[in-house]
């Protein structure tokens, strides 16, 4: 393939990519986050006032204002400066950590660099991540490809994305995911900076982990299963560039796009690894995957979560015009769970028991 149409495919990508998370049936449809198994025991004697809840946090050794993460999403095409803007200032207002989308682009071609610069301009004192799939990784990337991406964004960390399951879905999808574990290796030894490892919808198990974190992994976001199927978005790119033609059958089909472990599910296992292996107790644990509300958050925590991503709710909110206030709605609902569990701050949260219901 030329450089050119590999470039083009590239920018089509990123671009529909946000159309279809905007407009199209995505939601997995056969599983759910499985937050909703868990309750709060209320606590009728919280003995704090509401005003004086502090929900302030640390993510990897610096201080944030809420334990909250807008996830990786975009860059790489012209109207995504304008969304990497948006996203930029509200990550500032609240100051809370930013992800940018996949930094493939950036490798591949010089043009669209400003869209993911501008994240740096327009959130100039909060953690900004890079980011790259495990297709890039596993070809090896070279010290001026993670250069180039690293000091575009003057960034805090490299995230980097496992998605096996979107990749095979994909129409150009790229399935060659040998090497990505030695290469991660390789990486986590080279850069000053902490990497962190997520998915994109289907869950990290608790196994995974464990080999991620031998690699030298600093945080697993686990991007668990019951928000959006990457599956169903390739689905709906591979029929419009080829049509109804069958790639599986029909009851495999259904079963594939609803592939992947329930966010909770992914919390409950990986922070039970902290009590059988000394390395996983200073790893944090990003919670996201189909979180949609500030309860979520908390519940999150409560599972051993040090903080709380969003990706898809995020863009909703940014295309309806109302990012900060849902933002501002998620930390109200989570500063109302504390409340009424009478946590003062983050640390009584994590510390607050769930009940399982029957
Ligand atoms: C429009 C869009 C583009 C995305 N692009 C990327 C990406 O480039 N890299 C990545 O790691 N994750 C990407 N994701 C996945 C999210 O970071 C997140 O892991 C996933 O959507 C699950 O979270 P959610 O249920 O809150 O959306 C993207 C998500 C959306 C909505």
């Amino acid at each position: 393939m030329s450089e050119s149409n590999s470039n083009n495919i590239t920018i089509e990508r990123k671009h529909s990519h946000v159309e279809i998370c905007l407009h199209g049936d995505v939601a997995f449809n056969r599983k759910t986050t499985g937050f909703e198994r868990f309750d709060f025991e209320h606590n009728a004697l919280p003995e704090i006032c509401f005003s004086d809840i502090d929900l302030s946090t640390t993510f990897l050794d610096k201080k944030i204002s809420a334990p909250l993460m807008i996830s990786s999403m975009t860059g790489g095409y012209s109207e995504a400066a304008a969304l990497n803007r948006h996203l930029a200032e509200a990550a500032e207002h609240f100051r809370i950590p930013l992800g940018v989308g996949s930094m493939r682009q950036v490798l591949e071609n010089s043009s669209y660099r400003e869209s993911f610069a501008i994240v740096r301009k327009y959130a100039p004192s909060v953690q900004i991540f890079a980011n790259i799939g495990a297709p890039e990784i596993a070809k090896g990337l070279t010290d001026t490809e993670i250069s180039t991406m690293l000091e575009l964004l003057q960034a805090d960390g490299l995230i980097v994305h496992l998605n096996a399951a979107q990749e095979i879905f994909q129409p150009e999808g790229n399935t060659d995911f040998r090497h990505v574990l030695e290469q991660l290796s390789i990486i986590t030894a080279k850069i000053p900076i902490p990497v962190i490892v997520k998915e994109v919808g289907c869950g990290i198990s608790a196994s995974a982990a464990l080999r991620l974190i031998e690699a030298g992994v600093k945080v697993i976001d686990v991007a668990g299963a019951g928000g959006i199927s990457w599956q169903k978005v390739e689905e709906i790119r591979y029929t419009r560039q080829f049509g109804q033609e069958t790639r599986f059958s029909t009851p495999a089909l259904e079963e594939l796009l609803n592939w992947g472990i329930p966010t909770a599910q992914c919390l409950l296992d990986i922070s039970a690894l902290r009590k059988e292996h000394s390395a996983f107790k200073t790893i944090e644990i990003i919670a996201s995957g189909g979180i949609q509300c500030g309860t979520d958050i908390a519940k999150s925590l409560a599972l051993g979560a040090q903080i709380a991503a969003s990706a898809r709710c995020m863009l909703k909110a940014l295309h309806q015009g109302v990012l900060k206030e849902t933002i501002a709605t998620w930390l109200n609902d989570l500063r109302t769970v504390m409340f009424l569990t009478g946590s003062a701050n983050i640390e009584q949260l994590r510390n607050t028991s769930l009940i399982i219901k029957q």
